[in-house]
């Protein structure tokens, strides 16, 4: 039973197929000017434009990179050093992904300063801490638009006006939200969006930032004018090919729905067998359709999952599992330890079934590590 969807997905047979002919036949570098290049070229800007499409931007908005880190990374770094003439300000959250705040962490020994700001016991941040923490010294905004851990989805729209307003560049990292609710760029009112590949059915090793176009960065890697000359290295036209084709899918929302139902069945079974016993952690309503973090009060999530052997679901984030303590989002949320500790990420996907749920809240009530 696969319930950590958050943690990656499989690769979609449609993703499959469409980079099957990069892996075997169209070996040709796509910067080349011969027969051989043609091909793997006119595929990268094929699949540029298809993750331009999900995103709501142009091509040339979009720069291929080897995941959500890596996008993090060069939209903190590449900002910082490309503005740090202005100023050496930077914003965040206390509830981002490792893949933001370790590149903050860095910069702060580069001479950055860092304020994180804090969360609601929902996960959410409110507006009003950003505008308090904008100085004439910042120089960017980052907060990630849904939480890996808890599925709280962020007032991005009202965060990156206000950074606007005082003139400050915004960047949401979207890994998780891309493909679950929409993201476009315009709507957001962004200017630099990270996503990846392997949260969206498409292959590990690929993620892309979106770039608005007059935006600058300094390039992590430099070498040849790769990728607009924000990125150095021969581009994968495999990996793209795979990222655009899972972005194409991702433009259809609808699968969602059903996800959303099945999520919403197990959270009402839970509540059913075990009252207050159980308690959600994250936003409601302001929340990721696949996402239930849950926590079986007074317990100890790791030793659960640890009797479902045949069960994959997470316990903090599945990016720093094996981890006994409370997870770094849960302490930011205010949750007490007995609760936090009995917490269980379960993140569903296109292939989740209603059986599946079922058979999984009779098994959870039947396990006393659960139910006590
Ligand atoms: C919110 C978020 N950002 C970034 C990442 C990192 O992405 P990648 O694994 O592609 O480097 C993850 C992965 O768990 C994530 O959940």
């Amino acid at each position: 039973m696969y319930l950590d969807y958050n943690a990656s997905t499989p690769i979609d047979p449609a993703v499959a197929a469409a980079m099957r002919p990069f892996l075997e036949d169209h070996y040709g570098n796509p910067s080349s000017g011969h027969w051989a290049a043609a091909t793997a070229k006119a595929a990268l800007e094929t699949a540029r434009a298809q993750v331009a499409g999900l995103l709501g931007c142009q091509g040339d908005e979009i720069v291929f990179t080897s995941g959500g880190s890596e996008a993090n990374n060069l939209a903190l770094k590449g900002m910082f050093f490309a503005a740090r003439h202005k100023g050496d300000h930077i914003i965040s959250t206390r509830i981002e992904h490792p893949a933001i705040i370790e590149p903050c962490r860095f910069l702060e020994r580069q001479g950055a300063q860092v304020t994180y700001l804090p969360v609601d016991g929902t996960g959410r941040v409110d507006p009003d801490d950003l505008r308090r923490a904008i100085t004439p010294r910042t120089i960017l905004v980052s907060i990630m638009h849904a939480n890996n851990e808890v599925g709280t989805i962020q007032p991005i729209e009202d965060c990156a006006r206000m950074a606007h307003e005082r003139g400050v560049i915004f960047h949401t990292d979207a890994a998780q939200s891309v493909g679950k609710i929409s993201t476009g760029v315009n709507e957001l009112g962004v200017d630099l969006l990270s996503i990846a590949g392997h949260k969206v059915y498409a292959p590990k090793g690929v993620g892309a930032l979106f770039v608005r176009r007059g935006v600058s960065l300094e390039p992590l890697v430099h070498g040849a004018g790769h990728e607009g000359g924000r990125r150095a290295g021969t581009e994968s036209a495999l990996l793209a090919v795979g990222l655009g084709r899972a972005c194409e899918l991702a433009r259809d929302l609808a699968p969602m729905n059903r996800v959303r139902s099945l999520r919403d069945r197990f959270w009402r079974g839970l509540q059913d067998r075990f009252k207050d016993r159980v308690v959600l952690n994250g936003h409601p309503t302001h929340r990721l359709p696949n996402t239930l973090n849950v926590s079986f009060v007074g317990r100890i999530g790791t030793e659960i999952l640890g009797l479902l052997d045949d069960v994959a679901a997470s316990t903090g984030s599945a990016c720093h599992s094996g981890r006994i303590e409370l997870s770094p989002v849960l302490e930011a949320m205010g949750v007490a330890p007995e609760v936090g500790m009995g917490a269980i990420r379960f993140s569903l996907g296109r292939a989740t079934t209603r059986d599946e749920i079922d058979v999984l809240i009779e098994r959870l009530t039947k396990l006393p590590a659960a139910a006590g």
